[in-house]
């Protein structure tokens, strides 16, 4: 579904993607680790047309993408969790909702997808008409991904899922990621919490200075010993 060929990507004059190359195959949740710097957002942002590469080629359903404007690029089916989450703080949940709905295949469907959603995260129904802004840090996450799922997006990119979270909420969150995995939605986990992911996952790259230093099966990643005691504080 999405092949990234060896690209190089710059921010200003600096280079911050060396040459990387990964793929993400239909159906597959993919965990993409790597320590504060190491690139995992700028990778984001690459895929979704922020950052276009100096060299290589980022193809999605066989199509280069790597040159389009973000907004094709969400047309096309790839949508996003952003890392902070980057809510509407003023508007309602409801009304966030509905902005997420706005590539022209995803409106017509806006009510069903709504309601897919509110059976999801049943807090989000509940509290439809709230001011975001006002949703603890766990219903804010809930409500970016709720978002990020009105587009219908055939590839989800979810950048530091559990970033600032509680354990306990974290499993929540994870918990509705096995769901959407078992409904079939294709997904790339940006994580520095590397047990969460690489259990939610099938396979793993690892992100070091932005070069992939490693890459496997979620499970060989998890028995790692460079692993385990660079992300997993073991
Ligand atoms: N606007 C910018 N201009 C130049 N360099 C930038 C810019 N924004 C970020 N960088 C640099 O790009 C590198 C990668 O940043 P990026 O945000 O992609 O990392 P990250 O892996 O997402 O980190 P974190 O875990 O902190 O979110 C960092 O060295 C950062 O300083
Ligand atoms: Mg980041």
């Amino acid at each position: 579904m999405l092949e990234i060929k060896a690209i190089d990507v710059f921010r200003g004059e600096a280079q911050i993607l060396w040459n990387l190359q990964m793929k993400v195959e239909k159906g597959e949740v993919v965990t993409v680790l790597g320590a504060n710097g190491a690139g995992k957002t700028t990778l984001v942002e690459s895929i979704l047309g922020i950052h276009h590469p100096k060299k290589g080629e980022i193809l999605f359903m066989d199509e280069e993408i790597s040159q389009k404007p973000p907004y094709l690029i969400t047309q096309m089916g790839i949508s996003c969790v952003p890392e902070g989450r980057r809510i509407f703080k003023e508007m309602t949940v409801y009304e966030n909702l509905e902005m997420g709905a706005y590539p022209a295949k995803a409106r017509p469907l806006l009510k069903t997808t709504q309601d897919w959603v509110f059976s999801l995260f049943p807090i989000l129904k509940e509290r439809r008409n709230q001011i975001a802004g006002t949703l603890s840090g766990g219903e804010q996450q809930m409500l970016a991904i709720g978002r990020a799922l009105m587009s219908r997006p055939m590839l989800l990119l979810l950048d530091e899922l559990s970033l600032g979270l509680s354990p306990k909420i974290t499993k929540g969150i994870y918990g509705t990621i096995r769901k959407l995995h078992q409904e079939g939605v294709t997904m790339l986990l940006i994580e520095q919490n590397a047990t969460m992911a690489l259990l939610h996952s099938q396979r793993g790259y690892i992100l070091e200075t932005g070069r992939i230093a490693l890459q496997g099966s979620s499970q060989e990643l998890l028995g790692n010993e460079h692993i385990r005691k660079a992300y997993l504080g073991m």
